[in-house]
């Protein structure tokens, strides 16, 4: 998502800082907009090294690409963090002195406003009308927290922590996306990731080469295009994306009931997790001893369900459930077939409506930055094919979902 954020004059500002980089994190492109009197309290480089974009606050600045009012038409969401009793004030009365404010007049995404102030500023009369008329008029105005205030007061004026404030402008864009938005906004993903790990006993286990990377890229790409993103992780060994609503799992088993369950309230289904085919038929209750008669061990495996198919089966089964299930295939290919046909036929046994093919080998995809990756239709239609790294492949797969979509 397209993100302003818009920085008041108060000490609170340096708490915004903390709000750009879960944003960042989620894989949103923040603008930061602070007022002149918010560059007091936290300097303009700050600002530009951690949003990765340049900073201004007046619009006299980059005034050939009509910055004062592209930035607004553009935003997705516009998130107020202070908001001061004065910036709440011109909001109010449609003032247009700076690029913040000028902003606020132009867009028509959702506008999120986080009051900080000292508790007497907040409650006067001026300040209690102001609000009351810019949530009249559709803006959202988030309550300030209670507590421990810049001096030794403390009362309501506090601005909420930066992961409250997250959580709830998310969740304002989520339920009231503005037209033209982001193309998965509203639209629930939940996404597989990682790879699954069969116990043999407490201490030993059968895994795979899986490191989640490409299903945390995919999680970040479908959370930056707005959507609400539910990650079931497998083993990885990379960290989910931070503001990303993450369950762990660790066999193939406890995947499945999280995303059969997950999926009753998802709009798209990702399995970008490396499911293990088998696991031990008995997990020892203490670890497996070698033993004194020399004896190779042996070790019976039995299937783990196919949870892609369940997938399907349960929306067929039901009538109801996500619109889009996409499969991936981790294919080699081999002297009876190329991996393209091999994919077929996955995508045919499996009745999903998208399979997403890599192409791996000792070296190939596993852990690697750089992919490959086709994305076939169950149509039959010809493949779409793109290279890259794995976050481009990423938003490459999100893109053709948002499409899929309609
Ligand atoms: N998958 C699944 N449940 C399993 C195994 C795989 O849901 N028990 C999913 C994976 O998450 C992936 C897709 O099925 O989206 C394909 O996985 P892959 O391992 O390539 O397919 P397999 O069914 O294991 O086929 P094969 O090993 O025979 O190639």
């Amino acid at each position: 998502m397209r993100i302003i954020l818009g920085v008041g004059g108060g000490i609170a500002a340096y708490k915004s800082a903390f709000l750009l980089r879960l944003f960042k994190e989620a894989g949103h492109e923040v603008t930061v907009i602070p007022t002149a009197a918010a560059e007091q309290f936290v300097g303009r480089p700050t600002w530009e090294a951690l949003s990765g974009r340049p900073v201004s606050t007046s619009v006299f600045d980059a005034v050939d690409t009509v910055n004062h009012v592209r930035l607004g038409q553009e935003a997705d969401l516009v998130v107020v963090a202070p908001a001061t009793a004065d910036l709440l004030a011109q909001a109010a009365a449609g003032l247009a002195g700076d690029l913040l404010t000028n902003t606020l007049l132009v867009t028509r995404a959702a506008v999120v406003m986080v009051p900080a102030m000292h508790t007497e500023m907040w409650q006067h009369p001026a300040t209690q009308a102001n609000v009351a008329l810019l949530r009249s008029r559709g803006t959202v105005v988030m309550e300030p927290a209670s507590g421990r205030l810049t001096g030794k007061d403390t009362g309501p004026g506090r601005l909420p922590e930066p992961d409250e404030i997250f959580a709830f402008a998310l969740r304002q864009v989520r339920e009231a996306p503005a037209a033209g938005a982001s193309p998965l906004l509203g639209k629930r993903v939940v996404i597989t990731a990682g790879g699954t790990r069969e116990p043999l006993d407490p201490v030993r286990f059968l895994g795979n080469r899986s490191s989640g990377k490409q299903g945390v890229a995919l999680a970040r790409a479908a959370s930056a295009a707005g959507a609400e993103v539910e990650l079931i992780a497998a083993h990885m060994d990379v960290a989910p994306p931070e503001g990303v609503k993450t369950a762990r799992v660790e066999t193939a088993l406890q995947l499945r009931s999280a995303a059969l369950d997950a999926a009753g309230r998802a709009d798209v289904v990702i399995m970008a997790a490396a499911v293990a085919d088998f696991r031990p038929a008995e997990q020892a209750g203490t670890k497996i001893k070698k033993r004194d008669d020399a004896a190779d061990p042996v070790i019976t495996l039995v299937r783990n369900p196919d949870i892609l198919q369940e997938l399907v089966q349960q929306r067929r089964d039901s009538g109801t459930g996500p619109e889009l299930i996409v499969g991936f295939a981790a294919e080699t290919g081999d002297s009876r077939g190329d991996v393209l046909e091999y994919a077929r036929q996955k995508l045919e046994r499996k009745g999903c409506d998208l399979l997403v093919l890599n192409q791996v080998g000792q070296d190939l995809v596993f852990g690697q930055d750089q992919t490959s990756v086709s994305i076939l239709h169950r149509s039959g239609d010809e493949p779409q094919t793109f290279s890259g790294t794995k976050d481009e492949a990423a938003e490459a797969i999100i893109a053709r979902v948002a499409e899929e979509l309609g």
